[in-house]
């Protein structure tokens, strides 16, 4: 899709840091932007401060931290994308305050960790693990026992949000029985089963599969008693969040052959870099597969972040769209074709809309729709009004008390 840029392509510097996929920078130039810096690096705070000041659009990845003092260094900053998962790298508050969104891809991973999911259901149920071990350690395991096809087995689903359905699809391609269990209704997909408690679910599988949220209420959601439930024989999967099995209790049920086997892509504690090590109790077992959080890092998924960040920050400078970011209102909104549209943050006290409306009676400015959201502390206002007539309201709106920042759409 082509957008119909609302402002001068030419004179749009984008900043892309930290090798974000090119599939970034290749969409940007296919929409006319030419003013790209495109670095493999990344910044410092310092670094970035001297930088941001001419910056409309800033992309990073983890390693790029964004702080309070990078936020108050912008001057033209309309939008952040963080072409990853996670946004903590950047001050999202400090941003909020400045009248930008921040955007990110969390969900461009989902197919890359559902089919992990399945492949690992496959080489536990058949033992591969420990077989791939004692053959590279010379000993030729040739033997049917412990080994066991997919189909007609039962995989239960533990959180049935994005990844969970998806792992549930190409499990019942496999000729799985998909069981799951969700602390919210869902809506099923194929024939997958809610099951109301996970003792429920735990008892009825031959593999239980985690995709709960991380944080405190799914802290050791599968500790002792839950593995004790579980049938014996059964294999546990788990790449959602490393503290959502108690790797003690997980320890205990492999070493007493309760649990045949597991594989962990998430792990309590995970080395911030690659050249530290890695520590697991569970190290040696050979039934059980070690990844080091990769079950969502692949080429397609690379590619998808860049490709879907770049779409929702030249959006959002388009059309005013926040659907999507992690710190801001969420605004779906229409195209404004032959209108112009104006932008409104302001701090959400009494009286800021009236104003905004003010402006436009005493410019005899026709309003052709308005949109409006409000939080506790921010409040955004889109109008769309007779083409033309958009231009010189700027000021007026730029100086009513509360306003964080004034754009005019074209
Ligand atoms: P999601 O938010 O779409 O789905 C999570 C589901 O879990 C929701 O349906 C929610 O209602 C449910 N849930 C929450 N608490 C529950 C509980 N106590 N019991 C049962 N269900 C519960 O999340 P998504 O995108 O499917 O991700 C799932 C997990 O996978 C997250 O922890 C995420 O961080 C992780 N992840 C891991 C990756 C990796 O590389 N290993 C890559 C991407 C995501």
């Amino acid at each position: 899709m082509n957008h119909q840029t609302s402002f001068p392509k030419d004179k749009i510097n984008i900043l892309l840091l930290g090798g974000i996929h090119p599939s970034a920078e290749t969409y940007f130039r296919d929409q006319g932007f030419s003013l790209i810096d495109s670095r493999r690096g990344e910044m410092t705070e310092e670094e970035l401060c001297e930088a941001i000041p001419s910056v409309h659009i800033l992309g990073i990845r983890s390693g790029t931290e964004v702080t309070a003092r990078v936020m108050e260094h912008a001057r033209k900053l309309l939008t952040v994308g963080c072409f990853c998962i996670g946004t903590n790298q950047v001050d999202l508050k400090a941003a909020r305050k400045k009248g930008v969104p921040v955007f990110n891809a969390p969900f461009a991973n989902t197919r890359s960790v559902a089919e992990l999911v399945i492949a690992e259901a496959v080489m536990l149920m058949r033992g591969i693990p420990a077989r791939n071990a004692a053959a590279h350690l010379g000993t030729w395991q040739k033997t049917a026992a412990g080994s066991f096809e997919a189909r007609g087995k039962t995989i239960g689903i533990v959180g049935y949000g994005h990844i969970g359905t998806q792992v549930g699809i190409l499990a019942e391609a496999l000729g799985m029985r998909v069981l799951f269990h969700d602390i919210e209704s869902k809506l099923t997909l194929g024939n997958a089963e809610p099951v109301k408690s996970l003792d429920a679910l735990l008892k009825a599988a031959d593999v239980v599969t985690l995709h709960v949220p991380g944080g405190s209420s799914t802290k050791h959601l599968i500790g002792q008693k839950e593995l004790a439930a579980m049938k014996k024989g059964a294999c546990l999967i788990n790449a959602s969040r490393g503290q959502v099995v108690d790797i003690a209790a997980l320890d205990r049920a492999i070493r007493s052959g309760h649990i045949a086997g597991a594989a962990l892509d998430v792990h309590p504690e995970e080395p911030v870099s690659s050249k530290l090590p890695f520590h697991s109790p569970l190290q040696g077992l050979t039934n059980v597969i070690l990844t080091p959080h990769i079950a969502g890092s692949t080429a397609e998924a690379q590619e998808r972040i860049g490709r879907d960040v770049a779409e929702k920050l030249l959006l959002f400078c388009d059309t005013g769209a926040t659907a999507g970011a992690v710190n801001f209102l969420p605004v779906s909104l229409p195209s404004h074709a032959g209108r112009h549209r104006i932008l409104h943050i302001h701090e959400n006290r009494p009286g800021v809309l009236a104003a905004v409306n003010d402006v436009f009676a005493k410019a005899s400015v026709n309003i052709a729709s308005q949109f409006l959201e409000t939080d506790a502390d921010i409040g955004y206002v889109v109008t769309d009004v007779d083409e033309k007539k958009g231009t010189g309201l700027k000021a007026e709106l730029d100086r009513i008390p509360g306003t964080i920042r004034t754009r005019v759409l074209y």
